[in-house]
């Protein structure tokens, strides 16, 4: 909480907020922002228990093999009708495995938004390719015009995000990757169960792919997953995210067929970490159920409030609701705000970012990402951006200024982590901040 003391007049709406010595409308954190965390229990330790007893911890084989990855790809697929996927170790190697699977690499260009995070650019660099921004419009995902200004002749893939819990305008990035032949990668690492009029997250592209991290709608601490309607995408996916090749039905090595013969990072999916997985799965509709609740009846309660900005969000249902984004008309606002809503009692525990600016979400922003900005390699050779097949991005700039959209909100928006373990009473009290904070420092 800030201890500067703002705004000591006579007014007795500014005298009134906590941040002027006012009391505050709540003293207890919130509730940790880990959606899945809130929900382990008994149903991953009796899968996870199942796996311990069977000494089989492995995928593939072992004593006795329980296949939990096995059942929550098979489970995945089912709840959201996709015809592949794949567990493996995290969302930033699911990244790597989809634009491998895409064949992505030196000379090719892949169009990618300014607001992510920081494994969407990775995945790209270390493949040899090079990161063209995207600006990003009032759904705060990829916007469809400045995707079609940034398409050029090395363009060869997009990687959408749907960004902090919500879809965008899937359909129509999806569209004009059709139209100009671009290979598509959805990121859905902050979104999962979420869907746009309908249609699932991960459906929109030729591959999608989850995070099961501590701070993702369902979480096994570690995890990740692909998903794709291509037989041919998801055993490049396997043998990519494997050893380089495919498995026999005993679950070892088989290198034989020569299409799959190819370079593996080692991203399996531990059957302990599919065990945990599979039953968060089984929680995933009830954690953003109460998020989503939580979020729009936050929304909703504050929508009035003059000069208050809102993140669009094309299809409310489909929202899995943890975050909520807010505008406002100048940037010293938005630090001012966020400031007297935390000091209101909107915050969490310590080392939480249950209520920040947008200037404390780091690597989220372009910008905020030193080793793009001055463009780092992993070798002693400069690669890529050294890369012959390179050249044509040698004056490409990653330095702030580069999307004006990304740089205005980064500087005018924030952020409110929506636990899903708020209560009504939580609930209410954000309200309340939100409006008296309002009322002494939004004007008609
Ligand atoms: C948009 C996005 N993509 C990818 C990832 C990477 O996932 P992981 O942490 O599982 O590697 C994350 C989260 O960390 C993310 O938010």
């Amino acid at each position: 909480m800030s201890s500067i003391k703002h705004d000591l007049t006579n007014n007795p709406t500014l005298d009134a907020l906590a941040i002027n010595g006012g009391t505050p409308v709540r003293t207890t954190p919130l509730p940790w922002e880990l959606p899945g965390a809130h929900f382990i229990g008994a149903e991953e330790r009796a899968l996870v228990d199942q796996v311990v007893d069977a000494k089989s911890p492995f995928r593939f084989y072992g004593l006795d093999a329980q296949h939990m990855v096995d059942r929550l790809e098979a489970e995945w697929c089912r709840k959201f009708g996709h015809a592949h996927a794949l567990g493996v170790n995290c969302g930033t190697a699911a990244l790597h495995i989809a634009l491998a699977a895409g064949e992505v690499g030196p000379g090719d260009e892949v169009l990618v938004p300014g607001y992510m995070w920081v494994s969407c650019l990775s995945a790209i660099v270390r493949l040899g390719a090079i990161p063209r921004l995207v600006d990003i419009d009032n759904t705060f995902c990829m916007d469809p015009a400045d995707m079609r200004r940034k398409i050029g002749p090395q363009t060869r893939a997009v990687l959408f995000v749907n960004m902090s819990g919500a879809m965008g305008r899937n359909a129509e990035i999806a569209a004009i990757a059709r139209e100009h032949g671009l290979f598509m990668v959805e990121d859905c690492a902050q979104a999962a169960g979420g869907s746009l009029h309908g249609r699932a997250a991960g459906s929109f592209g030729d591959i999608g792919i989850f995070s099961f991290q501590l701070n993702k709608n369902m979480t096994s601490g570690e995890g990740g997953l692909l998903v794709t309607e291509s037989e041919h995408l998801y055993k490049r996916c396997m043998a990519v995210h494997d050893l380089g090749f495919a498995r026999n039905k005993h679950g070892r090595l088989d290198p034989m067929d020569e299409r799959y013969q190819l370079w593996g990072i080692g991203s399996r999916m531990s059957d302990l970490t599919g065990a945990m997985a599979l039953a968060q799965l089984g929680k995933l509709e009830t954690i953003t159920g109460n998020m989503r609740r939580a979020k729009w009846r936050i929304r909703d309660a504050i929508a009035d409030l003059p000069g208050l900005g809102l993140r669009e969000i094309p299809d409310p249902e489909g929202d899995t609701g943890p975050f909520l984004i807010t505008i406002y008309d100048t940037p010293a606002l938005c630090q001012r705000f966020t400031a007297a809503l935390q000091a209101e009692g909107v915050r969490g525990h310590p080392g939480s970012l249950a209520c920040i600016t947008m200037r404390d979400w780091g690597m989220h922003w372009y910008f905020n990402v030193p080793s793009l900005v001055h463009k780092r390699s992993l070798s002693h050779d400069g690669f890529p951006w050294t890369h012959p097949a390179n050249a044509f991005a040698t004056d490409y700039s990653y330095q702030r200024g580069a999307l004006p959209v990304c740089d205005d909100m980064e500087s005018r928006a924030a952020l409110l982590c929506i636990s899903s373990a708020l209560t009504d009473e939580d609930v209410n009290d954000v309200i309340a901040a939100f409006r008296k904070v309002g009322a002494a420092l939004l004007t008609k």
